[in-house]
């Protein structure tokens, strides 16, 4: 068995992060979405995985590079345009050939992995297995309607949904799906829909079975779903501190903190992460906050937030709070008259004054 994971897509609703990077290298609890699902398809017992990527290719390559660290073998497999996951399947032929794969959406997270229903799929050879769950808003999803423990129509984002199941983004296929796929049109936006390929199978008397997860799961495409992501997986961990913490400096509840990171004359109330040369001085940091490596947070509070790598972060005199702050971002207290906002904003950037 192979998978596919899809980590092309322009991100555009988590502009202006997704203008210079990828959404699915976005650190939750200071690793890389991207990485938890290569992490869930190996638990499951898949080494063999293709990676479809677009623009951000590059920085996909460079971040996960052949794969040996995870312990699986990664082929790159290049989308020119985001035609949709129906087309990324159609592209992938080489490399998936006629064995049985899983798709993995790489921007979703789900907490229970995909271990179940890798190994159920290979119990019961259904032609297709969906991951759905119960939603309370199944119209920004594909959406499922079961009949006697099948799958028996999907619909794409309907405006009257059928039912709450929502699609989460991980299919299982057989190589059924190659016919499927170059059997369907585009839709309405322009893209190949998976949905569609899905039904197609329906539709032509294959067997299509739901897996219904029953713990948390996330799409990630927007930033309260990413701060609540950051939120859940943090909670998860335990308590590990490798870097220096000084006498003056309180770390309660749980916390990581990596090695090569200096806590100075601070507090840290968990659950919370700071990345390896982070430092934090004379600084609050508060529940749910993710603070990646090589940022620096000097005489400053910020809580429920996840700040990448290399900012600098000073003298802020409110706290943070709710926030998505990228790479290399300095947010700092300027001390000069007249008082002013001096600013320097990518497009599409977002800032809430108090
Ligand atoms: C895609 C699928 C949709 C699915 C969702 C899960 O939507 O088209 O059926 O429910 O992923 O994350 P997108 O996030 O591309 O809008």
């Amino acid at each position: 068995m192979k998978a596919l994971i899809l980590s092309g897509g322009k991100g555009t609703r988590l502009r202006p992060i997704t203008h210079t990077g990828a959404k699915q290298l976005i650190p939750v609890a200071n690793k890389p979405i991207l990485f938890y699902a290569i992490e869930a398809i190996r638990d499951a017992g898949i080494q063999d995985i293709g990676i479809i990527v677009g623009d951000t290719a590059e920085e996909v390559r460079n971040a996960v590079a052949d794969g040996r660290r995870f312990g699986v073998k990664i082929t790159y497999i290049q989308q020119d345009e985001p035609l949709g996951l129906a087309h990324a399947v159609l592209i992938a032929r080489d490399f998936l050939q006629d064995e049985s794969f899983v798709m993995y959406l790489g921007d979703n997270l789900i907490k229970s992995g995909i271990t179940k229903l890798v190994e159920q799929f290979k119990q019961e050879s259904p032609n297709s297995q969906i991951l759905l769950a119960h939603v309370k808003n199944p119209n920004q999803f594909g959406v499922a309607e079961l009949e006697d423990s099948r799958v028996i129509r999907l619909e794409e984002k309907p405006k009257k949904p059928k039912s709450d199941l929502a699609l989460v983004g991980v299919y299982m296929f057989d190589k059924n799906i190659h016919t499927a796929v170059r059997s369907i049109k585009p839709s309405k936006r322009g893209e190949l829909e998976i949905t569609d390929a899905i039904q197609w199978l329906i539709d032509n008397n294959f067997k299509v079975l739901p897996h219904i997860v029953t713990g948390w799961w996330k799409d990630t495409g927007k930033l309260e779903d990413m701060l609540e992501a950051n939120r859940m997986m943090l909670d998860l961990y335990e308590t590990d501190i490798k870097g220096e913490v000084d006498a003056n400096s309180r770390v309660e509840f749980k916390v990581v903190i990596e090695e090569g990171a200096i806590v100075k004359n601070s507090t840290i109330r968990g659950p919370a992460a700071i990345g390896s040369g982070a430092q934090i001085i004379n600084s609050y940091i508060g529940p749910f906050t993710s603070i990646s490596s090589g940022t620096q947070v000097i005489n400053s509070e910020i809580e429920h937030s996840i700040i990448l790598e290399n900012c600098l972060i000073e003298d802020v005199g409110i706290k943070i709070e709710d926030s998505l702050v990228g790479r290399n971002v300095e947010v700092k207290k300027l001390n000069e008259k007249p008082k002013v906002y001096r600013l320097l904003l990518g497009d599409n950037s977002k800032v809430g004054l108090p």
